[in-house]
């Protein structure tokens, strides 16, 4: 029927009302996407938190899904649905884009920063120990095939966003076995790419330089381990109006799973308060990675101006008063 079929993993909390709206713009705007909608709660097997088999076959079926947030199940030795999903698939570099939006005013203009995270391992791996009690260890595990890949995919984006510097943001100064590696691992790299220039810099010099003048970082990819990455995208958040509004691709060989950066915000669920930009913006990565570009840059220009037409129809998050339904209409209604 000409249309690609899309696996939706509409989440916890808010993901219900945020996949909703996405899934209303796309039926009003025409776009040639059909939804396989799977469910993902989590079976303890062998002690190991695991995915619905459904949930696995549909993903590497279709290549390509969006998702929603994902409460981590309490108690039960569950680890984060999140991270499962990231390990199942390989997913190994997370994009984390982050814009300023038009007619949403934050003390920062023209934020434009990119972000790449090692996804797979570093203080993510989960591995920790208690040795006595009141003493744990907790591994960050950093290999160089994971460094290598991450930071291969962080040249091979520059070159195709037309930002040829990449800026490995790191602490080896302290870390110096972990961190040191992924930092030799990007001179090797490096080789290969005559044409991108090559930096390196301290975590929390970047985190100094960012809320300064986040315009310092308008031409380049920061490429960096995953803890820091997750902190890094959050701040980079904060810069343009919160998480609501940023969005994020998880990208392996063959699959890649879209999603908001966001929780699933069990204070405001079922309310119908949630703002479905970052899940709206995820989707419109998954657009361009499938090609689908014109698509992407119809829903994407219909929801900035949504964004920037004012307080009415904007969500709380962002101090507006619109509920997720006169959003998603004011969407639509910008198409
Ligand atoms: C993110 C989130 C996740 C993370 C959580 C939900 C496991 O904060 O995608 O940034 O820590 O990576
Ligand atoms: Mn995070």
């Amino acid at each position: 029927n000409g249309k690609y079929t899309v696996t939706m993993i509409e989440g916890d909390g808010i993901g219900v009302e945020i996949s909703k709206a996405v899934k209303e713009i796309y039926a009003a705007a025409d776009v040639p996407v059909e939804w396989e909608d799977v469910d993902v709660t989590p079976l303890l097997i062998n002690g190991k938190t695991t995915l619905p088999q459904e949930a696995v076959d549909s993903v590497n079926r279709n290549l390509v899904a969006l998702k929603g947030p994902l409460a981590t199940p309490v108690g039960k030795g569950h680890t984060s649905m999140n991270l499962t999903l990231r390990r199942t698939f390989n997913l190994f570099a997370n994009v984390r884009p982050c814009k300023s939006i038009v007619g949403y005013k934050t003390p920062y203009e023209n934020v434009d920063t990119v972000l790449i995270r090692e996804n797979t391992e570093g203080e993510y791996s989960g591995i920790e120990h208690t040795i006595v009690p009141g003493v744990v260890q907790s591994i960050k595990l950093i290999t160089k095939p994971a460094s290598e890949k991450v930071i291969r995919y962080g040249f091979e984006y520059a070159k195709s966003i037309n930002k040829p510097h990449i800026v490995i943001v790191h602490k080896a100064s302290i870390m110096k076995l972990s961190d040191g590696l992924f930092v030799e691992t990007a001179k090797e790299v490096a080789k290969e790419y005559p044409d991108v220039k090559l930096s390196f810099e301290l975590l929390d010099n970047t985190s100094l330089k960012l809320t300064q003048d986040p315009s310092e970082y308008k031409d380049v990819v920061m490429v960096m381990p995953n803890l820091y990455g997750d902190i890094m995208s959050d701040l980079s958040s904060g810069l343009i109006g919160g998480l609501g509004l940023t969005p994020s691709g998880n990208m392996g060989n063959k699959v890649s799973i879209f999603e908001a950066v966001h929780g699933s915000a069990p204070d405001i669920a079922g309310k119908g308060l949630a703002n479905p930009t970052a899940l709206l913006l995820s989707s419109c990565m998954m657009l361009r990675h499938m090609s689908l570009n014109a698509d992407a840059d119809k829903i994407e220009n219909a929801v900035l101006k949504t964004i920037a037409s004012g307080p009415a129809n904007r969500t709380g998050d962002l101090k507006g008063t619109a509920t997720t339904q006169h959003f998603t209409e004011q969407v639509i209604a910008n198409l």
